[in-house]
């Protein structure tokens, strides 16, 4: 017995030392696991109670019971105390200011080319035009020929492109896809073209690629005042309000006769000699257009004694730098991050 009060006196001093200096919630751990852990100091002792002799048991196993219950107190007292001052390092340490404002995430939005597409093609829809596309890269047949423009046909010049070396070319225009949706859907048909054109051209007001929409409507009886109509409905809801237009004759290859369409300026409407926007002409040049040429009817597979329509193409970027007041297209293409995020240029 005596060995036995020796030892809990022993145990209860160690262990009360050792938690005085135990300074984490890890070596307070390691503490427990060495005192009451299965094989503990403790749990050792009090498996070992058998070999005592019957007569001393009761009083060893209370003094050991007792000893453990006072273990078991001080390590939560201590436990707690550990916690409360790893909690308020971690403050110290990892302080997170809640009434800083928040860094914000910024917008993303459409580039004001595809908005002003976007807004083309809501009104032709509207219109009863469905939306077709074709390839960037195309053959001479759709580009040139079957558009009523020959190998040696001087209107190539105007439309100098990028050349592969498979004999393929980065389409010049979107019109090759009037010829690819005759050919694909027949008459009548009526659809729009959207896209991505090249041609060997910069400066202020041209770049290598830019866009293109193109129109195309063939059914029986098609005449230049559908066109006009058509045409004038559209810029009315582009600009927001009814505006005077005027067709001048031009020429192109596939179109017979060939227009083109300029509206009313509509900031000055003529009335400001130095308008920024028109210059001072009153007038804002923005699409070709025409009668289809029987010739490209024929290529797209269309008898033009029974079917015949009009056409035009216009410049999305040319109207996105009216709408939004630009002076230089290149602009459109710079990837300006504060130009692209409405930040202004
Ligand atoms: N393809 C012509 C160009 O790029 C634009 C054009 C003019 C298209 C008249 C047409 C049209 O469909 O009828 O210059």
């Amino acid at each position: 017995m005596e060995t036995i009060n020796a030892k809990i006196a022993n145990i209860r001093e160690n262990m009360m030392q050792e938690l005085d200096s135990a300074g984490s919630s890890e070596s307070l751990q390691a503490l427990r696991v060495r005192y009451l852990g299965k094989r503990g100091e403790l749990t050792q002792m009090l498996r070992s109670l058998g070999n005592l002799p019957p007569e001393k048991r009761p009083a060893a196993g209370q003094a050991l019971n007792e000893l453990r219950q006072e273990i078991e107190a001080a390590l939560e007292a201590r436990s707690l105390l550990i916690a409360r001052a790893e909690d308020e390092a971690r403050e110290a340490t990892d302080f997170v200011d809640v009434t800083l404002p928040p860094r914000g995430r910024g917008w993303g939005g459409f580039h004001p080319v595809v908005q002003t597409m976007n807004e083309i093609i809501d009104i032709f829809v509207g219109m009863g035009f469905s939306v077709a596309y074709g390839p960037e890269i195309e053959d001479d047949f759709h580009n040139f020929e079957a558009l009523n423009i020959p190998p040696h046909h001087p209107a190539r010049d105007m439309q100098d492109t990028f050349y592969l070396d498979n004999g393929r070319l980065l389409r010049t225009h979107t019109s090759p896809v009037e010829v690819r949706a005759m050919l694909r859907w027949g008459a009548p048909l009526r659809i729009i073209v959207p896209g991505k054109v090249y041609r060997r051209d910069s400066d202020q007001t041209h770049s290598p690629m830019f866009h293109q929409l193109e129109g195309l409507l063939i059914d029986e009886d098609v005449s230049l005042a559908d066109l006009k109509g058509c045409l004038n409905t559209f810029v009315g809801a582009i600009f927001g309000r009814p505006l005077d237009s005027r067709f001048r004759a031009s020429y192109f290859p596939f179109t017979e006769p060939s227009l083109e369409m300029d509206v009313e300026c509509f900031a000055c409407s003529g009335r400001n000699p130095s308008c920024r926007i028109c210059k001072g002409t009153g007038w804002l040049e923005i699409l070709g257009c025409g009668m289809t040429h029987p010739n490209v009817l024929r290529y797209g597979g269309i008898d033009p004694d029974r079917y015949n329509g009009f056409a035009w193409g216009m410049g999305p970027d040319r109207v996105a730098m009216l709408k939004y007041g630009l002076t230089d297209l290149r602009v459109l293409f710079e990837g300006h991050g504060s130009f692209l995020t409405g930040g202004g240029y």
